[in-house]
């Protein structure tokens, strides 16, 4: 790999141990993967941010670059954390684990990370431009911002993430090349539906069925982002999707791709029904767990129709709506009447909680929480459609 002189210094030492450890890290990821450079990015998203995920060595490797002086160069934004920082009690969560959440926190602050939690951050304040190189973790997120926003990211992994947030440059290789945005696979979709719900369902046949790769699919309608976070999260939580194009919707699709000679894959009700037949593993539940990604401002005014005027009768089972500080705070009108229900959490999520602690039946309209919900918060899991899962506390 080639490095102009300032890369090298940084890479010598020269600004210290923090960015010599951060261009470390970069470097080494390149070589492993074959790049010839280093790419300047204009953003990072980190993941990696919740105590239980990282636990005690995260927090160590935290406090050591902190300590070496570490900041970052690029606006970066932070996935979600363990706990809603005011209303941590609401989840169950020991007052041990919120010390060490609120440590990790602080640390990311101390590089100057924005402290706002989401995996949704391009409804907020770091919203990715076409054509733009940037190094984001979080599977879903990554994904929205190559397909539907047309920028450029690998699917990075929380330290490299941070390590490029930290020297504002990534390794050039895989989905920052034109060669490896190109459709390996073209989706025919037929008797779909179309609603949120619909699109967890697709992604999770895709995901199933492609494993990696990029998808073309044809036979879609507008893509709203409501659809594209779904379908991104689901693909990359059945598969290792991390970009996809549909004809008509997206903006490198919009360009013109070539797809000719590319295998097709049909994927209508037979497959989304073998999708749903794989998640949806339990007929009653503790917790009902909504935004997976993160309740985007029309989601939570949806969701808040649906409840006004109703009152919970089924008072064993809880309900959590998950969003981003941001959109808590633009929808206090649908917030009042969701928290008749059940607490509007900030910057947390029923996967990266601790919520094995208290619950083991929990319900999700999302396929990406469907698949974590078994393997990492140990649950077993009843995936429907917002409307069927609210009758349940109604
Ligand atoms: Fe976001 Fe948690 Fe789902 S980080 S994509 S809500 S698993």
């Amino acid at each position: 790999m080639i490095l102009t002189d300032e890369e090298q210094a940084v890479l010598d030492g020269e600004k210290g141990a923090g960015f010599q450890k951060a261009m470390e890290l970069v470097v080494a990821l390149g070589k492993v993967y074959g790049a010839e450079s280093l790419v300047d990015i204009a953003s990072a998203h980190l993941s990696g941010a919740s105590y239980k995920t990282i636990g005690d060595g995260g927090l160590k490797y935290l406090s050591d670059l902190a300590a070496g002086g570490a900041k970052v160069s690029v606006p970066s934004t932070l996935n979600p954390v363990g706990m809603d920082r005011g209303r941590w009690k609401e989840m169950h969560i020991s007052p041990e684990f919120a010390e060490k959440q609120l440590e990790i926190i602080d640390l990311y602050g101390k590089m100057g990370i924005r402290k706002t939690c989401s995996c949704t951050p391009y409804l907020g304040d770091n919203v990715p431009k076409k054509g733009q190189h940037i190094a984001w973790a979080e599977s879903s997120a990554l994904s929205v911002a190559n397909s539907y926003f047309g920028a450029r990211t690998n699917r990075e992994g929380g330290p490299g993430a941070l390590a490029a947030a930290i020297i504002g440059k990534t390794a050039n290789y895989g989905l920052h090349l034109d060669a490896n945005r190109r459709p390996t696979k073209v989706i025919d979709v037929s008797d779909f539906g179309g609603s949120v719900f619909d699109y967890s369902l697709l992604g999770q046949a895709v995901g199933m069925e492609m494993g990696r790769g990029v998808p073309y699919f044809r036979g879609l309608r507008g893509i709203a982002i409501e659809d594209a976070k779904t379908l991104s999260a689901a693909m990359a939580a059945a598969g290792s999707v991390a970009l996809w194009h549909a004809e008509g919707c997206t903006p490198e699709a919009k360009d013109g791709l070539d797809i000719s000679g590319l295998e097709h894959i049909s994927i209508g009700k037979e497959e989304m029904k073998a999708a749903y037949d794989k998640l949806n593993t339990a007929d009653d539940v503790q917790l009902i767990a909504l935004g997976c990604p993160h309740l985007s401002p029309k989601e939570m005014h949806d969701i808040a129709s649906m409840l006004k005027g109703k009152k919970k009768r089924n008072r064993d089972t809880e309900i959590w709506f998950c969003t981003s500080e941001s959109v808590r705070e633009q929808c206090a009108e649908d917030v009042k009447v969701m928290e008749e229900f059940g607490p509007v959490l900030a910057d947390t999520c029923m996967v990266v909680a601790p919520i094995e602690g208290t619950f083991r039946r929990t319900a999700t309209n999302s396929a990406k929480a469907g698949n974590y919900l078994p393997t990492l918060c140990s649950q077993k899991v009843m995936f429907a459609d917002i409307p069927d899962l609210l009758k349940v506390i109604e």
